[in-house]
C-alpha cells in the first residue's frame, strides 16, 4: 500500500534524511514539500530540500517556501550550532541553484489536499508556523487530509532547549497549538521515541564508505550533527533521528508499539513550562481508556533499530543525479 505524504520541514541535517526516506521509500509517494524556519532561515531549509530532491533525481517534487519566523511575530531564533551555518553540516553543495515552486508552502498544502480529498498525510517536523498557516487559510484542512504527524513534542521524556520543551513546539507554540486543537487523527512522534531512535558512528562509517554519492554526502553532513549530540546528550558519536521517524510512523511503514490516544493540550503561557506538551496519560494503570474527544495518538514505544532501515536506504540510493557539485565529491 502507497500512502501519499506532504513533508513539512526545516531542512537541517536530520530533516534531510527524513525526505530522503520518503522519497525513497517504495511505499510512498512524496507530492510535496514546504519549508520553514527553524533550524535555518525558510530559505535555506527550502534550498536543502530541492537539492536533496534533485540529487535524487527527484526535482518534479515541488518544494514551496514558508513561513519565516513565529505566528504571533515574535523573533526566530536558529540552530545552526546543531545543524551547521548551511543546514547541511557546512559541507552543503555551494554550487546548487534551487527552483522553488511559486506559492507558499501553506497554499500548497491546501491546494495539494483539495485536489485529493482525504489521502494525504502530512507530516510536520518543523515548528508548526506553516501548518497554522494553512489551517487559517482553510478550515477544512482537517477533514481535508488522511491525518496529520509530527515531529514534536515530549510527553514523559524531558525537552531538548528547556526542561519542558521540545524544539518544534518551542519555536512556535501558538502555532503548535492550533495544530493539537484542529480536529483532526494526528500522531505525536515526539521526544519519548526519537530520543531512543539512535544513528551511531558504525552507521556513519557505512555511509561515508559506501559506493553511492549520496550516502557518502549524507555521512559528512553527519559529521557536524554528531559534535552535537556527542557533547550535549549522550558523551559518544551518534545523533538522534528525529525526523525520519515521523515519516516511517505516519506513512504507516513502521507501527509504533505504544501509542495511546490521549488529550494534548500545548503549553502557551509565558511560564518555564512555554512550549511543553502536556500528555493525559494518567490511563496508563488502566491500559489507557478511551478518552472523550481526544485525537492525538502519543508515540511512547517503537522499535528503536529503525535508524538502520534509513541508512539502507540511502546506502542504496547511489549516485546523485546533480551534474557538478555533489556527484564530483
Ligand atoms: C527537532 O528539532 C530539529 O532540530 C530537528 O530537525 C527535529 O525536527 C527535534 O527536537
Ligand atoms: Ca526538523
Amino acid at each position: 500500500m502507497t500512502t501519499k505524504v506532504l513533508l513539512d520541514c526545516d531542512t537541517g541535517c536530520d530533516d534531510t534524511l527524513a525526505i530522503l526516506y520518503a522519497a525513497l521509500h517504495p511505499n510512498i509517494e512524496l507530492v510535496g514539500i514546504g519549508a520553514v524556519w527553524g533550524n535555518v532561515t525558510a530559505d535555506i531549509a527550502a534550498r536543502n530540500s530541492a537539492h536533496t530532491v534533485a540529487m535524487l533525481g527527484k526535482s518534479h517534487i515541488p518544494v514551496a517556501k514558508g513561513a519565516e519566523g513565529p505566528i504571533t511575530g515574535r523573533p526566530a531564533e536558529f540552530a545552526y550550532h546543531v545543524h551547521g551555518d548551511d543546514g547541511q553540516g557546512t559541507v552543503g553543495d555551494k554550487k546548487f541553484v534551487a527552483r522553488l515552486a511559486a506559492e507558499s508552502a501553506a497554499a500548497q498544502i491546501v491546494r495539494l489536499t483539495r485536489a485529493d480529498p482525504g489521502e494525504i498525510e502530512l507530516i510536520a517536523v518543523g515548528p508548526m508556523t506553516n501548518i497554522a498557516l494553512a489551517l487559517a487559510l482553510e478550515p477544512e484542512l482537517p477533514r481535508l487530509v488522511r491525518g496529520i504527524t509530527i515531529m514534536g513534542g515530549a510527553a514523559l521524556a524531558p525537552g531538548n532547549v528547556t526542561p519542558a520543551a521540545e524544539a518544534n513546539i518551542w519555536c512556535d507554540p501558538e502555532a503548535a497549538a492550533a495544530v493539537f486543537n484542529a480536529p483532526w487523527r494526528l500522531r505525536m512522534v515526539g521526544l519519548d521515541v526519537t530520543m531512543r531512535t539512535l544513528l551511531t558512528e558504525a552507521d556513519r562509517q557505512q555511509l561515508l564508505n559506501s559506493d553511492g554519492s549520496i550516502a557518502r554526502y549524507v555521512g559528512r553532513m553527519l559529521d557536524f550533527y554528531f559534535a552535537f549530540f556527542t557533547q550535549n546528550a549522550f558523551g559518544e558519536r551518534s545523533s538522534c533521528m528525529h525526523d525520519a521517524l515521523a515519516v516511517a510512523i505516519g506513512a504507516d511503514i513502521l507501527v509504533p508499539t505504544l501509542a495511546p490516544k490521549v488529550s494534548v493540550v500545548v503549553d502557551t503561557s509565558d511560564g518555564p513550562a512555554r512550549g511543553q506538551t502536556i500528555c493525559d496519560l494518567r490511563g496508563q494503570y488502566r491500559g489507557y481508556p478511551e478518552q472523550d474527544g481526544a485525537h492525538c495518538e502519543v508515540i511512547l514505544e517503537s522499535d528503536p533499530g529503525f535508524a538502520r532501515h534509513v541508512v539502507a536506504a540511502v546506502c542504496a540510493a547511489g549516485n546523485s543525479a546533480l551534474t557538478d557539485g555533489v556527484s564530483a565529491l
